[in-house]
């Protein structure tokens, strides 16, 4: 075979293997084998070296024509390909403009968050300062220093969730079973701060925040919120707690036909000690009793512990439930929906 033909049908060939190839690699490959270092096309040009001055004019214009239309060649599927992969991606990563977008939603607040937001500027109102402390309490703030020494039947009235550490003075932690340690944490900053000066002010102030209890069902969860009262002074008396809660309870719920009764109960922190029933003169609930708070007038052992004489001090404090006022604000039966994360009964109170 003549070298012109030879090369005719490399290109011929070529050309057919380059449209064969479908990958960058594949095709380097190909060209490999005519151009490369042991291609056919370099072994014709050696080839050439051997032949008289005129047939290698003649036949080294041929292969050298053969070269350049595979060059061509090559380019061209390099080229093809290079847009097919381009044309791939853009089909494959299309935005279609034209679908709905995601959107924005806006949150709300949870509604326990709203009544607690709302128990503050209320208390704010009526000369309250506000407090928050720990929700992982020590013993003796929890209990001891609230008249329940270790061993005291009052300590089983609350099921506590215990903490496996102890603290640096090696007493157990827990999880506050009531925010009454914050009666404990507050008086005792206060009473530091004024240092027996004669005109220490009253001490007033709220603790709302979270508490546990080992208890779970449709009243009651694990985790709940309450927020403490606390009102010592010179000569105050459970006439103003009356006061205070009644004018307390027409706020919260927007409304002025409540009343209020204590009933007589026991909790190792006051004495006396009440439960705080309330009842609305009117809507669904109309006539009956419904409780809502422990309270009672601080008991001689905790004033003192606050670090002042109960001969000299006294007052009161009310430990409330935020779930159940939250409840009977919007009439709500089962306190389980609160932590149940269903939006469906969340997002009815953005509105609020
Ligand atoms: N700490 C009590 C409870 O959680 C409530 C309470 C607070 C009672 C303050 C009296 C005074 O049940």
């Amino acid at each position: 075979m003549s070298t012109t033909t030879h090369a005719r049908q490399l290109v011929d060939e070529a050309r057919e293997l380059f449209a064969s190839c479908h990958g960058a690699s594949e095709l380097e490959n190909a060209k490999a084998r005519y151009l490369g270092k042991s291609g056919a096309i370099t072994a014709l040009m050696k080839d050439l070296a051997r032949l008289p001055a005129e047939q290698k004019r003649e036949q080294g214009a041929e292969v050298n024509l053969a070269k350049q239309a595979i060059e061509q060649a090559l380019q061209a599927r390099r080229d093809a390909l290079a847009e097919a992969e381009l044309r791939q991606r853009l089909a494959e990563e299309a935005i279609d403009v034209t679908l709905d977008g995601r959107g924005q939603r806006r949150g709300g607040l949870h509604p326990v968050v709203r009544s607690w937001m709302r128990i503050e500027s209320l208390f704010r109102s009526m000369g309250f300062e506000v407090a928050e402390g720990p929700e992982i309490e020590d013993d003796w703030t929890n209990f001891t220093a609230l008249n329940s020494p270790q061993d005291h039947p009052a300590r089983s009235m609350q099921d506590t969730f215990y903490v496996d550490v102890e603290d640096e003075r090696g007493q157990p932690l827990l999880l506050r079973t009531h925010t009454s340690p914050m009666q404990v944490r507050h008086a005792r900053a206060h009473v530091q701060a004024f240092a027996g000066s004669p005109d220490m002010p009253d001490i007033r102030v709220i603790a709302p925040g979270r508490t546990y209890r080992v208890d779970s069902d449709a009243t009651h969860s694990p985790m709940f919120h309450q927020f403490e009262g606390l009102w010592i002074g010179r000569a105050v008396s459970m006439a103003d707690l009356k006061g205070l809660y009644t004018g307390f309870l027409h706020g919260f719920f927007e409304r002025d036909d409540i009343e209020l009764r204590f009933r007589p109960s026991y909790f190792p922190f006051t004495e006396p000690s009440a439960e705080i029933d309330m009842r609305f003169d009117s809507g669904p609930l109309r006539g009956r009793w419904l409780e809502i708070s422990g309270a009672g007038q601080v008991h001689p052992t905790v004033v003192r512990n606050f670090g002042l004489d109960p001969e000299e001090f006294m007052g009161f404090a009310f430990g409330s439930g935020i779930e159940r006022l939250t409840m009977l604000r919007y009439g709500i039966g089962d306190l389980r929906q609160f932590y149940g994360s269903d939006l469906r009964f969340l997002e009815q109170f953005n509105a609020a």
